[in-house]
């Protein structure tokens, strides 16, 4: 806590019910992803509905530095001159990932594809961050690591394959940007890259190498996973992507809703691909009252308007396979299991250890420092609701992790005390507009100690 500056503490005291309509932000994975692949076609491709927080702007800096022209032109609206697969230059300086590691480790897989050299570095959370899991198919395709800090870990440099292999990958551990790492690295291998997921894991990367001329298929794998193939070398065409409303930023307002008395929020735009929607799933499972309205598609993705009311939970069963649909989305569900009645129990969060903080010991920390009753079991987080929660106490550790922030912030807004957060500037990673945007709605966040 001394470390931090005072102004980034923050609380959230008990609200009035809310009420409004508001959009959250766009996407960040596909947000990522639109950078990367107009970096990685030749002409100009159109984003609109771009994420501008912390994260992606690292993401456009890093773009910039391997050759494209990368501007902004409007709120949200971005425009992208890529070089090309095969035309990437090698960087003048480190690339700053910041906080982000979807942004570093993708383009891990865009350098490991090509012979140029990169160092990639980052803050103090994403340098604790394990990158095995992505160098170990990099290695593999022909990148080798110059040199990193213990365990592989940033900061890193990589030298880029000089012919990179096609290679058929199955994925120890189920994640999307190990996916999109190999995937991306492929593009300017010879012939066919193969990922094969145990789990599917959100598929962005495949829908966008498609809409930008790619060849991509995909077929089902066992129970729950999923064969990827990419053929390599393709001459990838510029795309106009219209970027949808974040569900993980969305999950935010929705459980506040659900969770302050008498509330009624519409949610715009929430993207609401299959295999982003497990909150959804599992608060529907609760008893929540979450209506899906206005289904369309937009960007190659289905969305809809959430229309969302408060009422009871009840505690549930969350099953291990659900876990890829909605792994950043613990933290808040935890928030929603606190307020249910019942024990809920999310199992097989292992991978929850390495994010941008230990998920699973911050959430515990936050939950019985303010009262709640909540315990880990192996993997498992069980969480006992009990309809009421008191808060206050000392303020939540956020270690650098916005969506601990995030989530005890909303915990605030229904507790009998105020709840507080020892860092709100991390929130800017993911949704600077996180703070005004509550507010529009009736919540009562502010900043400094209360
Ligand atoms: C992301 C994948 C997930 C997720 C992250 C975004 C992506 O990480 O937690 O916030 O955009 O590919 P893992 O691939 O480590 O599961």
């Amino acid at each position: 806590m001394s470390s931090l500056s005072a102004a980034s503490i923050a609380h959230s005291s008990r609200s009035a019910s809310l009420a409004g309509r508001v959009r959250a932000p766009g996407d960040k994975s596909i947000s990522h992803r639109s950078l990367i692949l107009g970096l990685l076609s030749v002409g100009e491709t159109r984003i609109d509905g771009l994420l501008e927080g912390e994260d992606v702007l690292a993401t456009a800096r890093a773009c910039r530095e391997l050759g494209a022209e990368v501007d902004r032109v409007g709120e949200g609206e971005w425009r992208v001159r890529g070089v090309g697969v095969g035309g990437l230059k090698s960087p003048g300086k480190a690339l700053d990932f910041g906080n982000a590691g979807t942004g570093s480790r993708l383009m891990m897989g865009v350098v490991a594809g090509h012979p140029i050299e990169a160092t990639f570095d980052g803050d103090a959370s994403l340098r604790s961050r394990p990158m095995r899991r992505i160098l170990d198919p990099l290695e593999q395709m022909g990148a080798t690591v110059v040199f990193s800090a213990e365990g592989g870990r940033l900061p890193l440099r990589l030298k880029g394959a000089d012919r990179p292999l096609p290679i058929v990958y199955e994925s120890p551990v189920p994640s999307a940007q190990v996916k999109s790492a190999v995937l991306f690295a492929g593009l300017n291998a010879p012939g066919e890259t193969t990922v094969i997921e145990r789990e599917a894991t959100r598929d962005h990367t495949e829908r966008m190498l498609r809409a930008f001329g790619a060849q991509v298929t995909v077929e089902r794998r066992g129970p729950h996973g999923r064969l990827i193939r990419l053929v390599g070398q393709p001459e990838l065409t510029p795309a106009a992507i219209s970027v949808p409303a974040d569900p993980s930023s969305a999950a935010f307002p929705l459980v506040a809703a659900l969770i302050v008395p008498g509330s009624e929020v519409a949610l715009d735009g929430v993207m609401t691909n299959p295999l982003r929607t497990g909150l959804l799933t599992t608060l529907q499972e609760m008893g929540a009252d979450i209506a899906l309205t206005n289904v369309r598609e937009e960007g190659g993705e289905e969305v809809c308007d959430l229309v969302v009311r408060a009422g009871s939970l009840t505690g549930v069963d969350v099953p291990p396979e659900r876990a890829p649909t909605m792994i950043d989305e613990y933290p808040i569900l935890a928030i929603a299991a606190s307020f249910a009645v019942g024990e809920t129990r999310m199992r097989g969060l292992h991978e929850l250890r390495v994010k941008e903080s230990d998920r699973l010991a911050a959430v515990h920390a936050g939950l019985l420092g303010n009262g709640v009753e909540a315990r880990i079991e192996g993997d498992d987080l069980i969480v006992v609701g009990c309809g009421a929660v008191p808060g206050g106490g000392a303020p939540v550790t956020t270690h650098l992790d916005h969506r601990i922030a995030m989530s005890f912030l909303v915990m605030g807004l229904a507790s009998e005390r105020p709840v507080a957060v020892d860092d709100s500037a991390t929130i800017a990673t993911s949704f600077p507009s996180f703070v005004p945007l509550m507010r529009s709605l009736g919540a009562l966040i502010d900043f400094g100690e209360e």
